[in-house]
């Protein structure tokens, strides 16, 4: 099979990844590529059917040390966590966790989202010029500021973390990506143990105490792990729901008009952003152990890397009739913005809750909201995991 130069394709292809999926996806679900972020050879499964299965599928392994060696990927995140494990650890920690990730502590964070949208749209709208990056303003504020509550580490260093967490995730060199991994995992250690000493009612609390029925508890590896899995999370996928919904609805007058008509449409109109343009283009790594068959490829054991392009999952013409076109109205349930299988997104209410919030307050508060950049002049992201822009120029008014 050829190899797909992805990396080749450079800046178009971070730009606007969709009509490449789309014509990989018309010769076939799977294909061999170098991947944009160290060069890496990986088979990139394409399409709806093939995507959502190979999401679940139980033979293929999250467990980094299945990685072949010759892979040229460092590892990037910090600690042990679920999203690197398989059952029976898997199975472990996301009991763990999720019985303190309950949807009564999601609701009752549903005042805090508010406020915290309420104060920085104030002072996005008290800015000289009528004029803000959305994205420093509203998105990547709102998400870090809720998981920082929830976790209980309110003064955390959030620019450093900001830039080791876009760097582990994003950093084409994988020389860059381990050291800010490397610098999360030593503040991660400090801050639990600071925890430890001084516990509260919050998450992070919660989970170096609590333990399972077995008296199973998280090692000191795991709770770093779980601390960087959710603070990643909280910095690196919902600002980039709010951003690219924004932006959605920005270059779609006639869908953002029919929103400001009904705003009870926003549950709607957020299923279809993440369907549409979702923050994760394609997800976290999975590895063959023995050889299988995708589609009507034979992927060797031993390592390999299988990438699934969720972003066009979405966007398949045979799951979603006219997928290219973004409309608020549509039934967008059955997306794969969230995953598959035994990995599906824990934080989903969240980011729903969330993105709903953010986006309906920003509508309510600025009747003249308007892109403030041509979009094509808009910077994305680098790297194939997430898929954001750097930063969204808007008006609106004033
Ligand atoms: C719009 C925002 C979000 C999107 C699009 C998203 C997407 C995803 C996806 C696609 C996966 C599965 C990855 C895979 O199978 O390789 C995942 C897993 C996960 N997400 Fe999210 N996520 C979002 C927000 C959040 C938030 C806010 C949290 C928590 C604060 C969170 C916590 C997690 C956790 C813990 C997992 C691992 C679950 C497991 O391995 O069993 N996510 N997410």
């Amino acid at each position: 099979m050829s190899i797909v130069d992805l990396a080749a394709l450079g800046e178009s292809f971070t730009r606007d990844p969709y009509p490449v999926y789309a014509r990989l996806r018309e010769q076939g679900p799977v294909h061999r590529i170098r991947m944009p972020e160290g060069g890496a050879l990986a088979w990139l499964v394409v399409g709806y059917e093939a995507g959502r299965a190979t999401l679940a599928d139980p033979r293929l392994s999250k467990d980094w040390s299945k990685a072949s060696p010759s892979l040229p990927i460092g590892a990037v995140s910090s600690g042990m966590h679920m999203l690197r494990a398989d059952p029976p650890d898997h199975t472990r920690l996301r009991k763990l966790v999720a019985r303190e990730f309950t949807p009564r502590r999601v609701e009752e964070l549903a005042p805090r989202i508010q406020k915290t949208t309420d104060e920085l749209l104030d002072r996005m709208l008290a800015a000289p010029g009528g004029r803000a990056d959305l994205v420093e303003a509203l998105s990547f504020p709102l998400p870090i500021s809720v998981i920082c509550e929830l976790l209980g580490v309110p003064d955390l260093d959030r620019e450093s973390f900001r830039t080791w967490s876009n760097d582990a995730l994003g950093a084409v060199d994988p020389q860059v990506r381990k050291a800010a991994a490397a610098s999360m995992a030593r503040y991660l250690a400090e801050l639990v143990e600071g925890k430890r000493q001084r516990s509260g009612s919050d998450l992070l609390s919660a989970l170096i105490h609590s333990s399972d029925d077995d008296g199973d508890r998280l090692s000191h590896d795991e709770l770093i792990g779980m601390a960087w899995l959710l603070l990643v999370a909280g910095h690196e996928t919902t600002v980039n729901l709010i951003s690219n919904g924004v932006l959605a609805l920005l270059t779609h007058p006639e869908q953002l008009a029919a929103l400001r008509a009904d705003l009870g449409l926003i549950d709607d109109a957020v299923e279809e952003m993440l369907r549409y343009d979702g923050p994760v283009e394609t997800p976290t790594y999975r590895f063959t152990v023995d050889p299988v068959t995708i589609g009507d490829t034979l992927v060797p054991g031993g390592g390999e890397l299988v990438l699934v392009a969720m972003a066009d999952a979405n966007r398949d013409p045979g799951r979603f009739e006219n997928a290219d076109r973004f409309d608020i109205s549509r039934d967008a349930r059955g997306h794969v913005a969230f995953g598959h299988g035994i990995h599906y997104c824990l934080g989903a209410p969240l980011a729903r809750l969330e993105a709903r919030v953010a986006i309906r307050t920003l509508l309510e508060r600025c009747p003249d909201l308007a892109l403030d950049i041509h979009p094509a002049a808009i910077t994305w992201r680098p790297g194939m995991l997430i898929r954001g822009p750097r930063s969204l120029p808007v008006r609106f008014g004033g």
